[in-house]
């Protein structure tokens, strides 16, 4: 019969492993999300992980970006309840039963949320890596304020790093979705 270098039989070894597995499996906290207004049920193994790793990893919505994880960059802004949040230090739990809105849920190539087309009318982009943090917010602000001014605009996008230097084709496309002259 076979035996492993502590001396123990593979039946012997799986009869440990196994039920701990299980009990895991079983413990294992469940969610109900709303996201881009369907309902969905996800299983985590643990509460405080973070809301972008299950819109990212387990619901496949890769338009919120990981930047910094930290707080700090915007990239992960994603919408809750129609304000912005950053997604990279919200527990999942926290955001069960809310109104979650990514980037997926604003618009289409063919039909773009208006803040989306002002981003490429504007062509506000370089690399594109902040864009998700930077239409998000500014789908934030408009909703809160539809014509907001340019230095309302600027304090939004306070906390959302540009790394390219884009910020002033971003600020005229925000200014473009007020219904404002561009900056
Ligand atoms: S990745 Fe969330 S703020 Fe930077
Ligand atoms: S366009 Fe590259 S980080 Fe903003």
């Amino acid at each position: 019969m076979y035996v492993d270098n502590a001396g123990w039989t593979p039946r012997r070894r799986g009869a440990m492993i196994f039920p701990r597995l299980l009990i895991r499996k079983a413990v294992m906290p469940s969610f109900e999300l709303r996201v881009n207004g369907s309902a969905q049920t996800i299983t985590v193994r643990d509460a405080n992980e973070p809301l972008l790793y299950v819109l990212r990893n387990k619901l496949r919505l890769t338009g919120v970006k990981f930047g910094c994880g930290l707080a700090q960059c915007g990239a992960c802004t994603v919408l809750i309840d129609g304000a912005p949040a950053r997604s990279c230090t919200l527990p999942v739990s926290m955001a069960a039963g809310r109104a979650i809105t990514t980037i997926e849920g604003l618009g289409s190539p063919d039909k773009p949320h208006p803040v989306q087309a002002a981003f490429i009318a504007e062509q506000a982009a370089q690399c594109g890596y902040c864009t998700n943090g930077m239409v998000m917010t500014a789908v934030g602000l408009l909703a809160a304020k539809p014509n907001a001014t340019i230095d309302e605009a600027k304090a939004a996008l306070a906390g959302n790093l540009c790394r390219c230097g884009t910020h002033q084709r971003i600020l005229r496309a925000v200014m473009r979705a007020a219904g404002r002259s561009p900056a």
